[in-house]
């Protein structure tokens, strides 16, 4: 089944707003560099607006790090699915593990954020992955069936419409990269479990790579079957970085 490749960026705790307007600049000025490629820029929250008029036509997607399940309320310091498309947001990161570990995210809570997500019209974008001790005990398929389950067990079987992005934690920032036949078995499996829920629609989701994924990786990485793009951290701080990676997931 046909998917095209998409290439995301998240920014994490980076960034004021000059500096997403020099980047949204830099960024559209490339993009013929990666045609073909889907490109997702997913900044703090106060720069959402910035890209979204920065990025205005260039069909670049802007996602949220984080959002809460709930429309409004007295939840202080939280932000809505909706507040996120008001402010220019095309779809939003649920479950990052920086979320699940320093936040206490659950796939309980994700599984209400993800179809919240879908009303307000936002792509969702469910982060899995496993630890190192994870890996090391030989759980990594239970941990990632779990996350895929529990994450998306509000969704209806009709209700594919979402990315995934498999990031082992031990590959986050730490410049550890799993090699391509790694991510490539877990990618595989993830849509196995996928497929238990959206059946042969599995074949058209999205799984994204993401763990120290830099130009120079990305090609192999990402030449594998089942790895359709890649989530970026630390190497999409640059437009040129960025786009970088994204001319190598073109098929
Ligand atoms: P790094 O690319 O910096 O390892 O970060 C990966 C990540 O967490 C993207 O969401």
């Amino acid at each position: 089944m046909m998917r095209s490749p998409l290439v995301a960026g998240n920014w994490k705790l980076f960034k004021l707003r000059a500096e997403a307007a020099a980047f949204a600049a830099d960024l559209k000025g490339g993009l013929s560099s990666a045609a073909g490629v889907g490109i997702a820029v997913c900044p703090p929250f106060t720069s959402i607006d910035v890209l979204a008029t920065g990025l205005a036509g260039s069909g670049v997607g802007i996602w949220g790090q984080h959002a809460s399940a709930a429309e409004s309320g007295a939840l202080t310091g939280e932000i809505s699915m909706g507040m996120l498309k008001d402010a220019g947001a095309t779809g939003v990161l649920l479950g990052h593990s920086e979320r699940r570990q320093l936040f206490g995210e659950t796939d309980a809570a994700l599984a209400d954020k993800v179809p919240a997500a879908l009303a307000a019209g936002l792509l969702p974008v469910l982060c899995v992955g496993e630890t190192d001790a994870e890996r090391e005990s030989g759980a990594t398929n239970e941990v990632l069936a779990r996350q895929v389950r529990e994450g998306l067990g509000k969704l209806s079987p009709t209700q594919a419409d979402i990315v995934v992005a498999y990031e082992p934690v031990w590959a986050i920032g730490t410049g550890k990269t799993a090699t391509p036949e790694l991510a490539q078995a877990a990618h595989a499996w993830i849509r196995s479990q996928l497929a238990e829920r959206f059946g042969e629609a599995a074949g058209s989701i999205r799984i994204l790579y993401g763990g120290s994924v830099k130009p120079d990786n990305a090609a192999t990485l990402l030449s594998q079957p089942d790895v359709d793009g890649a989530l970026v951290g630390g190497a999409s701080l640059e437009a040129a970085s960025l786009l970088a990676i994204a001319a190598a997931a073109r098929r």
